[in-house]
């Protein structure tokens, strides 16, 4: 395959995966998915991107963080979703789907920049870290429901004590492990997303 088929290929393959199977992550391949992830380009070149990574015991104690921010949302999903989807979620937030690594992806926001601007910065990153896991045969789950507990989680990592400066904001947690399922691409939509002038 060529470079431009493989690479349309890893974005047409790219999934949320929310089940593991129990075979653990590397470290040194957490090391290469961040280092891709900070491949992303940045506002002013800032890289203000943080990536704090949850393993063993850690990740485990997170799972109860989880559970809480299920709650948050929960009401919503059920009116949304169909019965054995809504199940599905609520065990994947229970068990985070057995993921032996979970990254919080934090924004550093200036007051020189606008906030759109730093937290844009960090979801090129975030998907620069979600493509680079497909390539290393791995599944990922990028996660906003952790806002719900935001302020909670800060304390959780003693946020400014680990990173030495303020103004840091979680924008999302993602899972990361070895894929145990294969669901259906989720359907994307081509009408009223792209409008040429
Ligand atoms: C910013 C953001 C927040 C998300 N939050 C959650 C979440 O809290 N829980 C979850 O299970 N999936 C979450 N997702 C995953 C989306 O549900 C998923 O990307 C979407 O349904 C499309 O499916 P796909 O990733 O398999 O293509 C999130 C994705 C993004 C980009």
């Amino acid at each position: 395959m060529t470079f431009k088929n493989q690479f349309y290929e890893l974005l047409r393959t790219r999934k949320s995966i929310r089940k593991y199977t129990d075979k653990p992550v590397d470290r040194l391949m957490v090391e290469r998915i961040l280092k891709a992830a900070m491949e992303a380009p940045s506002g002013k070149n800032r890289q203000n991107w943080r990536f704090v990574v949850l393993t063993g015991e850690k990740k485990n104690e997170y799972l109860e963080y989880s559970q809480k921010s299920w709650q948050g949302i929960k009401d919503i999903l059920k009116k949304r979703l169909k019965p054995s989807l809504y199940e599905f979620t609520e065990r994947f937030f229970y068990t985070l789907g057995g993921a032996p690594v979970v990254v919080l992806c934090y924004s550093n926001n200036d007051e020189t920049e606008k906030k759109l601007t730093s937290i844009g910065s960090v979801y090129m990153a975030i998907q620069n870290l979600n493509l680079a896991a497909v390539a290393e045969g791995l599944g990922a789950c990028t996660m906003g429901a952790p806002l719900e507990i935001k302020d909670e989680l800060d304390a959780f990592i003693d946020v400014k004590e680990l990173m030495g400066e303020d103004n840091t904001e979680l924008l999302c947690a993602v899972t990361l492990g070895w894929p145990d399922h294969d669901p259906p691409k989720a359907k994307r939509q081509s009408e009223n997303r792209v409008f040429w002038l």
